[in-house]
């Protein structure tokens, strides 16, 4: 099989030695990789199935991207509780348009039908969803979505109501062990497949074998400079199925979420696209609403339209960022729907109901990653993958707002279940592995982290180009061969790492697409040229 880059010098098959005779080991049918909704579900799955599940967590079982997801999840329900008019069909004529035309639509139908019996799923593991005075769910609407249909939790705290009820349906099923700060270094593999993962846990380097091995180690947002994404997305799950041998696809289309508060010196955090979906507006320093002469559902256009809109009007007004206006709406209703937010802008002293927000985009969603099928199965036996760093068809080259957390129960649920349909594998597998070549001098890496974030938020951002994408690409390829010749005996080092070798597979990615698509906006052309992407992602794809 072809891929865009092929690992070799400077992008090893593996990142460390290792003998695993010598080394612990731990054996079990099914391994979990992540616990954001799709991991979480994922496991839970197998493990009703029967499988006896290994999840390892890189942090803690609530740090996780999903813990972050403010919108909700979105889904046409049954009939008395959907907003008149919606429909099944029209959700799917939604994400096919924000997919622009580069979505699977047999994919994309098959995910959102399933959105009725996700929620379901969801409930019967212990989350509320907010509802109105009825005691029907209340719905709201975001970008790019023509009708109300996104279910929320705790106002905008619905990834953390999600994560807590599914955490504790974790930690109470019998059939499945959490290991918790448990960092996986490389899968390991050979022709008959996925066999398992070489991990490190308590400072001690081990193997974790089983018949079936489940990525949902979520995204990669790190890798840029400005992000909602908590500091664990680094994209270590598409780099471990790189190196490992899997097909990937869709690489160059990082979705930019146009609104992130942005106050220098801060951590940034998602302020949701549901604050315009209940009336907020986007304005300049001078207070007008730029977004209404650009798209017709001015604040609610999809989200690659508004980014842009706000990248071009920071440009054009030369301040840092643009500000979104809640002002004229009921201060009781914004306290109560956006709690989480409410108590950011509080702490540094934004009173919302009165005070404009300042914001500006950021990298969010990546919406390619490792091409898996219906089931969540990649193209290496024994290995699947849901989530973010999941490429489905569901998103295509642009995320339809708050259908991720959907994806991920849909298809989380479905990857537990293949994973936990596998035979065992009868004999244990061994794995020997030469260590990189040693260098004597080290890498610094903060300063390389931070380098690479810069590079990626300036060449490889919202708005692109042939000259800049090519001088990245060269960059890129530079500090991995550099790097990769640093042996690491530590997380840092292996995130950046892994870092690095996703910063250049969506750096080439992009430089190979000429032509704006979606997320992928090249400001050096115009136009789509899908027929060209085609045949291109054959080539790679063989
Ligand atoms: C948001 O709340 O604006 C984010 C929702 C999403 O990214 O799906």
């Amino acid at each position: 099989m072809e891929h865009l880059v092929s690992p070799g010098p400077a992008c090893p098959g593996h990142l460390i030695g290792c003998d695993t005779r010598r080394l612990p080991r731990w054996h079990h049918d099914v391994i979990v990789i992540g616990a954001g909704v799709a991991g979480a579900c994922a496991a839970l799955s197998a493990a009703e199935a029967g499988a006896d599940v290994l999840l390892l967590v890189k942090d803690s079982l609530d740090e996780s991207n999903t813990a972050y997801a403010q919108g909700g999840i979105a889904s046409v329900l049954g009939d008395s509780l959907r907003d008149p008019g919606d429909s099944l069909q029209q959700h799917v004529c939604d994400t096919l348009e924000a997919g622009a035309g580069l979505c699977d639509p047999d994919a994309v139908r098959d995910i959102l039908t399933g959105a009725p019996a996700a929620i379901d799923l969801l409930m019967t593991h212990g989350c509320r969803f907010d509802c109105k005075q009825d005691g029907h769910p209340a719905l709201t609407r975001e970008g790019g979505h023509r009708h109300r249909r996104v279910l929320h939790g705790h106002g905008d705290g619905t990834g953390r109501a999600i994560i807590a009820a599914l955490s504790a349906a974790l930690r109470a099923h019998p059939g499945i062990t959490i290991l918790e700060q448990a960092f996986v270094i490389d899968l390991l593999g050979d022709d008959d497949g996925i066999h398992g993962a070489l991990l490190q846990h308590d400072g001690q380097t081990m193997v974790a074998t089983a018949a079936a091995t489940v990525l949902a180690t979520g995204g990669c947002g790190r890798v840029w400079r400005e992000t909602t994404n908590p500091r664990g997305a680094t994209g270590d799950g598409l780099a471990l199925a790189y190196r490992a041998g899997a097909r990937v696809t869709d690489l160059e289309f990082m979705q930019f979420h146009p609104t992130t508060l942005y106050v220098a010196g801060r951590a940034r955090l998602l302020i949701t696209e549901a604050m315009r979906g209940e009336g907020a507006h986007l304005v300049n320093n001078a207070g007008e609403r730029f977004l209404l002469a650009i798209h017709p559902d001015g604040e609610l256009a999809p989200r690659d339209i508004v980014s842009t809109a706000i990248i071009r009007e920071i440009q054009r007004q030369d301040f840092p960022h643009v500000w979104l206006d809640a002002s004229h709406l009921d201060p009781g209703f914004l306290a109560s729907r956006f709690p989480t937010i409410d108590q950011a802008c509080r702490s540094i002293g934004i009173d919302f109901s009165q005070d404009w927000i300042p914001v500006h985009p950021s990298a969010h969603y990546h919406c390619g990653g490792v091409q898996v099928d219906s089931h969540g199965q990649t193209s290496l036996p024994r290995l699947l993958a849901c989530g973010e760093v999941a490429a489905s068809g569901l998103h295509g080259a642009n995320r339809l707002a708050s259908n991720s957390l959907l994806e991920g129960v849909v298809l989380g649920q479905r990857a537990g279940l293949t994973a936990a349909g596998l035979r065992p594998v009868t004999q244990l597998c061994h794995f020997r592995r030469p260590d990189p070549p040693p260098i004597p001098e080290s890498l610094d890496v903060s300063d390389l982290t931070a380098a690479l974030r810069a590079l990626m938020w300036q060449a490889v951002g919202i708005e692109r180009d042939g000259i800049h994408l090519a001088r990245a690409c060269r960059s890129l390829d530079f500090w991995l061969r550099h790097q990769a010749r640093d042996r690491f005996d530590h997380r840092g080092g292996w995130e950046l790492h892994n870092a690095l070798l996703v910063g250049r597979l969506v750096a080439h990615a992009a430089h190979h697409r000429p032509h704006s698509c979606g997320t992928h906006l090249r400001r050096d052309s115009d136009g789509p040229a899908q027929d060209w992407h085609l045949g291109w992602f054959r080539d790679q794809n063989g």
